[in-house]
């Protein structure tokens, strides 16, 4: 890919994408009819795999995202999406990245179940897992889900609240850094940006054995083209980092001490924040005290500001524990805490102002790029370096709305439905010309393309 892109078209052409509002109705429902072809194929009998070919069990954030829009056409399937998760939910409440389907080759994905070895730690799940973790964004979706559901959603609260609960307790009790108690990640797949900019300088710190593919073979190659996947280098460190926290049985203790990566990330702390707002609603439906949840969102925003936001930067950056320093890459992962309502109002308007600059381009490319357009790093086809993907800028969309600026989180739900007219539900795509890369048939493209499609009816 061409790096800089933005930088060598800063000033450039503005994109002009069709409003959903002017789309005819027999377009948007053929758009509506796809995405929810592919959320029926990639359908597991019990959960939905982001992709047939490069992700082939469940993935955890992919299912929350899958479930709001599962929720809109089959809330009970988006209740069995969410509950089947929960199944792989081991003993100390971690709710594992990715839970393995057994009827699955275990040698179709890498790193599967024979690497993780989840059957070895105490407190296992009957299926196996990994061992890592990713942004808990799922009490939000289970609010959605309980809400598709009907008079049937109590019921469904009652069994997904105790599972979220133990998911925000063990954060709190095997996650949490520092004073301010945010919650550190321990390896970058945790953050769901895997090789996003933001980590080159934290994860080069771990050696890159390239004798790790003697025993290893990475699978995603066969799916995805190299100029779009993470570079060999990066992913030996992956294999290290993650070799060295199963070796340690995934001790918290240990990797919290002595890990050679340890980040807190704005994102995964902002949706744990907005998570508990969700699970307060939950327990209220179920007649469980809410109050608990109130304060713990209100303490997690007051830490983000005061740990991860910089006004010099104009959006919050993540903040690299082993060093103590911040990591200075602006990344789309510091501007989705404007999904967070209390977010004060001197840090509001900074977030929405970078948005809107010649870095990220709001309104003028598609989406939201996942790096700042003019960074010389900027990769616009390489995964979590530079392309948009709906994921992020549905919740960018979200926190815009929130805050009352409301035009731009049409544009970009617009956005949504041009780029998957344009390009198909690909994993993501290059946010100046709106070509799509990685896999196809992405289910979480699917999905929040249903929930624009049919939350804007
Ligand atoms: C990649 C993405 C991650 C996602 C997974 C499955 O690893 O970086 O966010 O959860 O694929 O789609």
């Amino acid at each position: 890919g061409a790096a800089g892109v933005g930088a060598a078209d800063a000033s450039g052409g503005v994109v002009v994408t069709t409003r959903l509002a002017d789309r005819p109705a027999t377009e948007t429902d053929g758009l509506l009819r796809d995405a929810v072809h592919v959320l029926i194929d990639n359908w597991h009998g019990h959960s939905t795999v982001p992709s047939r070919d490069l992700y082939p069990h469940q993935w955890s954030w992919d299912s929350a995202f899958i479930a709001l829009g599962l929720r809109r056409w089959a809330p009970k399937r988006a209740a069995t999406e969410l509950l089947s998760l929960f199944g792989a939910q081991w003993s100390d409440g971690r709710i594992p990245h990715i839970a393995f389907n057994p009827a699955v080759d275990p040698d179709a994905y890498f790193p599967g179940p024979t690497f993780w070895r989840s059957a070895d730690v105490v407190g296992h799940p009957p299926i196996d897992t990994s061992g890592i973790i990713q942004p808990p964004v799922h009490a939000t979706a289970a609010v959605a889900v309980a809400d598709g559901l009907g008079e049937d959603g109590a019921a469904f609260a009652r069994r997904a609240y105790p599972c979220l609960v133990a998911q925000h307790d063990y954060l709190r009790r095997r996650r949490s850094v520092g004073p301010a108690g945010l919650a550190a990640v321990v390896h970058p797949w945790e953050t769901g940006m895997d090789n996003s900019p933001a980590w080159d300088t934290p994860l080069h710190a771990v050696p890159a054995d390239l004798s790790l593919f003697d025993t290893y073979t990475r699978r995603d190659l066969e799916h995805a083209g190299t100029g779009e996947r993470p570079t060999d280098e990066d992913y030996a460190r992956y294999i290290r980092l993650a070799l060295a926290y199963r070796d340690h049985g995934y001790d918290d203790d240990w990797v919290r001490a002595e890990g050679a990566f340890c980040v807190v990330d704005p994102t995964f702390n902002a949706l744990w924040a907005r998570a508990e707002i969700s699970l307060a609603d939950l327990a209220e439906r179920i007649g469980a005290d809410p109050s608990g949840h109130r304060a713990e969102a209100a303490r997690l925003t007051r830490a983000l500001v005061d740990q991860l936001w910089s006004a010099e930067a104009g959006v919050f950056l993540a903040r690299d524990v082993r060093t103590g320093h911040r990591l200075s890459e602006r990344t789309v992962s510091g501007l989705i805490p404007l999904v967070l309502p209390d977010l004060p109002a001197e840090v509001v308007g900074p977030v929405h102002d970078t948005l809107s600059s010649d870095r990220f381009r709001v309104g003028r490319v598609y989406g939201v790029p996942s790096f700042d357009l003019t960074d010389p790093r900027h990769d616009p086809q390489r995964y979590w370096r530079g392309p948009s993907w709906l994921n992020t800028t549905w919740l960018v969309a979200q926190g815009l709305r929130q805050h009352g600026y409301t035009d731009l989180a049409t544009g970009l739900e617009d956005d949504i439905v041009a780029l998957t007219a344009q390009s198909g539900l690909r994993e993501y795509f290059h946010p100046l010309t709106g070509t799509g890369h990685g896999t196809d048939r992405f289910s979480w493209s699917a999905a929040l393309l249903i929930e624009v499609l049919l939350s804007r009816r």
